[in-house]
């Protein structure tokens, strides 16, 4: 009686667990199908890496530039796409990518303005490089929201205004570079790291410290 009780509650979380499970994976796979078809891919990185016609656990994390938690399941910690020469703007599909802890899209042509509202795009991440793109526009205070950031590598893009002060209470960042931009006005005061010059060199505005004072 006992144990029949017992394996009733171990198949319901068996069941549950793995419907959970299973809506996630679907979701990441939905994630990079969106960001597939949302860029312009031209030298086929990803059309010739990224097929979905595949139904085993994990086969996504074949895929070039894809890093998931696990190699069997379809759950992606990394995306590192760097230099693939990828056209568009900032891919809103990456919120179903729900586990996502890195992002790293540095040295393509992507352009366009980063979403306002980037934090509930990429909540989990602790690191974000845009770096050597063609993103314009102003830097989304936003950012200011994705609190496990602790690196952030803007540089070589073409934004413009003010650096969100906000920016500054991202308390874990290690790394912050917005060098070769824009940008123009004060930089912020940050909490729990210390600028270096060269990470905000070749603006035409800004000042304050490191640079010299406004
Ligand atoms: C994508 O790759 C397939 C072969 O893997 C090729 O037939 C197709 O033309 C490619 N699509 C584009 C847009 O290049
Ligand atoms: C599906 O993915 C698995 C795991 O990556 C791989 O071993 C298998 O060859 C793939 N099947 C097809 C038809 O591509
Ligand atoms: C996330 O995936 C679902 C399908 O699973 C889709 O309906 C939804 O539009 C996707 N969200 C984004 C932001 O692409
Ligand atoms: C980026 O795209 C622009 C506009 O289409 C094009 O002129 C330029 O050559 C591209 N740059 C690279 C590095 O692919
Ligand atoms: C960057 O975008 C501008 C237009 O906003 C375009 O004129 C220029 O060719 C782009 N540069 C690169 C390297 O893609
Ligand atoms: C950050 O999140 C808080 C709470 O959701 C919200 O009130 C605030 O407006 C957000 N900040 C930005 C800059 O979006
Ligand atoms: C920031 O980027 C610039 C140019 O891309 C580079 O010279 C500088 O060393 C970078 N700063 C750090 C701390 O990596």
């Amino acid at each position: 009686m006992e144990s029949k009780k017992l394996s009733l509650v171990g198949v319901s979380l068996w069941i549950l667990l793995g419907c959970s499970l299973s809506y996630a994976t679907l979701q990441d796979i939905a994630c990079l199908k969106s960001i597939k078809a949302s860029l312009e891919d031209p030298y086929n990185y990803l059309n010739a890496s990224w097929n979905f016609n595949n139904d085993t656990e994990g086969y996504i994390c074949k895929f070039a530039g894809v890093e998931c938690w696990h190699p069997d399941e379809n759950k992606v910690l990394n995306l590192r796409l760097s230099d693939m020469g990828l056209k568009g703007e900032f891919p809103r599909g990456i919120k179903n990518c729900t586990s996502l802890t890195g992002l790293d899209l540095s040295s393509n042509n992507l352009s366009g303005s980063l979403p306002q509202d980037i934090s509930h795009l990429v909540v989990y991440l602790t690191a974000l490089d845009l770096s050597s793109n063609n993103f314009s526009g102003s830097i989304s205070v936003d950012l200011a929201n994705c609190t496990y950031l602790n690196t952030l590598k803007l540089d070589h893009n073409q934004f413009t205004g003010q650096i969100p002060a906000e920016l500054g209470q991202l308390g874990r960042l290690k790394a912050f570079n917005v060098s070769n931009n824009q940008l123009s006005g004060p930089i912020p005061h940050f909490v729990g790291y210390s600028p270096k010059a060269e990470d905000f060199s070749n603006n035409p505005g800004l000042c304050g410290e490191p640079l010299k004072s406004c």
